[in-house]
């Protein structure tokens, strides 16, 4: 994104001219050759000669009239990209002489109001890139109804470019299904960043409106180059402070940088602000006086923000207030909400992430039982948002049972881009394989075919909402994610939710080319390393469907032997159940049968011994020690065979980065391999820690050939990590 420049400011150090220049040309150097990751995915650096010989004459005039700051914006962007790829820099004319672009809308640009470019019935920020014959020239046209879908297009046409892909014939057709796709930051006022990796909160509160930092337009940049269109600033477990006047300025100012990039903000609503803020004695839902409270502040958000997006709301959940404080519903409570943004065209996102201080029999269950019941009482502006999978956000899950179970109410998908059960920042683990699975299971609801994708973008339902959301990963760290590897994540999950069909291999080689190379060398390595890299977590810390037996409270590191405390389903032995006879969460019939919660076919599967697929194995059933698993081994061998092969895997991956420094600047390079050690140690670590604590049940040796852990038992259970990030 941004050159480094280096100005004038070496001078008044520098009698002599050539110890300045000789400064220079070194800082120059410098600054060339190392690359921190601050430009992301849109790296515009030069493509080789060839290339761009092939793309220059398709870019030597440009008809682009920019009436609107989207379009200028779009416009400020091509002209980016094209200087930095192609060192070129069109011009800009009323009509092409000579082979062009030619970008816009029929409204902005008379040339594609003429043009027939295939705009009707086109979606919302959908657009067109085509090759047409104007004026006897031969041009491509980027052209779309709104103003935003242009800036996708001119996003679209860039990576084109940047992945070096042909441009003979271009006939690209886009829109998307899915109308909000929205980052969540669970970023709080005073900065700090809830399973945050990446440093501290972009916002900087105490500083807006008045100063505005740049970073807020490139994050605005980022998110629309992959089609993000929505964002909620301030965290779940909201903080009422956030509805005032003074910070409803400030959140003002962002949405002011955000508009012409097609960004909606959000914000999360703190169930009891009517008391904390408002002075009233309670937060009832059918109280008048509490319907009004919100009413004027929905008002008074609007004078602020006259696009604000609507709220997002965590309610009845790990300790925040909610309408069951009253007795009342969830949908009592979204509904009050719903009213109030619903005169300004707003939308309340109510999370069924709930779980109350009543524990049920398996926690897994707690969502579908309360949600179902509550299908069809909704407002019609309110989304349910709800998690991939039942429990949350565990390294693999199966999808969540209410994907389908809900016809009438709409419901948004809620993934977790920062990896807060998966290793943090540190472990390389691309998330796009994971995302794709989820959003290709069949839900068979109401029939074979009717996918997590499917329900998500209306099509099962005929929904006349649709979102998918993601947990952000994004901070001030100069590389925002923590890891250069983590803005794959941000990367595939826009993709993801702009294509929910989209291929997670595909989205992994695009993203590998326009962030590090296009080099065939580079590029194949890289991508096989990704797409095993989800596999390779999952095995480390918690193969065959084991899940949430991560430290206590940080979730960093193995904590197999977690138990006590307030809630039974805090700990890991509620969820592992390891006992004399053997492993896993008996979730069938016999059991808790959360299985039941599925679609017939989808629960007879699962809830099968024999049928239910092996990674969700431990989910579902208590399985034998001896248990023969499809490989032949029993199922203690299996476990011990897994753990190890994730960590091979690591080192594999170690090995694949190894081979490829020539390809990669060496700040960059540096980083993801002292990464990827990280990881490797910390794979070893919990495949140890998981041996040596699961033995302990077992009481079966490692099978031939395997190393037995490196330390005992109680070692690793005497580990602690009071500062380890993201845990507030
Ligand atoms: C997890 C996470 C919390 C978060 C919660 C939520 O439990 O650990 O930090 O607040 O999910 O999604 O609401």
């Amino acid at each position: 994104m941004m050159a480094r420049s280096l100005g004038g400011g070496c001078a008044p150090l520098f009698r002599s001219t050539l110890s300045l220049l000789a400064l220079c040309a070194a800082l120059f150097m410098q600054s060339a050759a190392a690359e921190d990751g601050y430009e992301l995915w849109l790296r515009y650096h030069p493509l080789p000669a060839e290339q761009r010989a092939l793309y220059a004459p398709a870019t030597s005039q440009l008809v682009m009239p920019t009436p609107s700051p989207t379009l200028v914006a779009a416009k400020d962007e091509l002209l980016r990209g094209l200087n930095g790829l192609l060192s070129q820099r069109p011009a800009s004319v009323e009509r092409v002489s000579a082979s062009g672009l030619i970008v816009g809308t029929p409204q902005s640009n008379p040339q594609i109001a003429r043009l027939d470019v295939g705009l009707k019935g086109l979606a919302a920020q959908g657009y067109v890139i085509r090759h047409r014959r104007v004026d006897d020239q031969t041009v491509v046209v980027i052209a779309a109804n709104d103003d935003v879908g242009v800036l996708y297009g001119v996003f679209h046409f860039l990576r084109l470019l940047q992945t070096q892909q042909p441009l003979g014939n271009l006939n690209v057709t886009e829109s998307s299904r899915i109308q909000l796709r929205m980052l969540n930051h669970w970023d709080n006022l005073d900065r700090t960043v809830e399973r945050g990796y990446s440093g501290f909160s972009l916002w900087d509160w105490h500083k807006l409106p008045d100063y505005l930092d740049p970073r807020y337009t490139d994050y605005a940049r980022a998110n629309a180059s992959i089609g993000i269109n929505a964002t909620v600033l301030t965290n779940v477990n909201a903080n009422a402070t956030s509805l005032t006047a003074p910070y409803l300025e400030k959140a003002a100012a962002l949405a002011k940088v955000f508009r012409p990039y097609g960004i909606r903000v959000f914000l999360t609503a703190r169930f009891s602000a009517p008391v904390e803020i408002g002075g009233l004695k309670t937060a009832d839902p059918a109280d008048p006086g509490v319907q009004q409270w919100w009413k004027d502040k929905a008002a008074e958000v609007y004078k602020y923000i006259p696009d604000f997006g609507g709220f997002l709301v965590k309610a009845n959940s790990e300790g925040q207030p909610g309408p069951q404080d009253y007795g009342r519903t969830h949908a009592d409570g979204a509904n009050m909400l719903a009213d109030a943004v619903k005169p300004f065209g707003g939308i309340v996102i109510w999370r069924a992430f709930v779980y109350s201080h009543e524990q049920p029999d398996d926690r897994a269950k707690q969502a579908y039982d309360e949600f179902v019941p509550l299908d069809g009482k909704f407002r019609d502006n309110v989304l349910v948002q709800v998690k991939n999978g039942a429990i949350d956000f565990q390294p693999r899950e199966p999808f969540h049972p209410l994907f389908g179970a809900m016809p009438k109410t709409p419901l948004a998908m809620e993934f977790q881009i920062t990896k807060e059960y998966l290793g943090f920042a540190t472990h390389l683990v691309y998330l796009g394989a994971f995302y794709e699975e989820v959003l290709r299971s069949d839900t068979y609801r109401p029939r074979q075919g009717s996918t997590v994708a499917k329900v998500l973008d209306g099509s099962v339902n005929n929904y006349a909402h649709t979102a998918i959301a993601g947990v952000a990963n994004i901070g001030t760290d100069r590389n925002w994610s923590g890891a250069q590897f983590e803005q794959a994540n941000w990367y595939a999950f826009g993709r993801l939710a702009w294509n929910p069909m989209l291929s997670s291999k595909d989205i992994a080689e695009e993203w590998v080319r326009m962030t590090f190379s296009n080099d065939p060398q580079f590029v194949k390595p890289v991508v096989a390393m990704m797409m095993k890299s989800h596999e390779a977590v999952v095995d480390y810390m918690t193969p065959l469907g084991l899940h949430h037996v991560m430290g206590r409270g940080h979730h960093y590191g193995p904590g197999p032997w977690v138990e006590g405390g307030p809630r039974a389903d805090w700990t890991s032995v509620y969820y592992h159940r390891a006992d004399a006879q053997g492993i896993g969460f008996n979730r069938t019939k016999t059991g808790s049968n959360a299985v039941a919660q599925y679609a017939p076919p989808v629960a007879a599967q699962f809830g099968d011994l024999k049928r239910v697929p092996e990674q969700f194995l431990l989910w579902f059933h208590h399985v034998p020690w001896d248990y023969r698993t499809q490989s032949g081994r029993i199922l203690w061998d299996e476990l011990v065979y897994r753990y190890t092969r994730g960590v091979d895997t690591v080192r594999e991956m170690e090995g694949t980065w190894q081979g490829l420094a020539p390809f990669v600047d060496a700040e960059r390079y540096q980083q993801v391999a002292a990464f990827l050690k990280i990881q490797e140690n910390e794979a070893k670590w919990w495949r140890d820690a998981s041996i040596a604590y699961f033995q302990t049940f077992s009481k079966r040796p490692l099978p031939a050939g395997f190393a037995p852990p490196e330390h005992s038992l109680d070692y690793y259970k005497s580990l602690e990590f009071p500062y380890a990030p993201g845990h507030h």
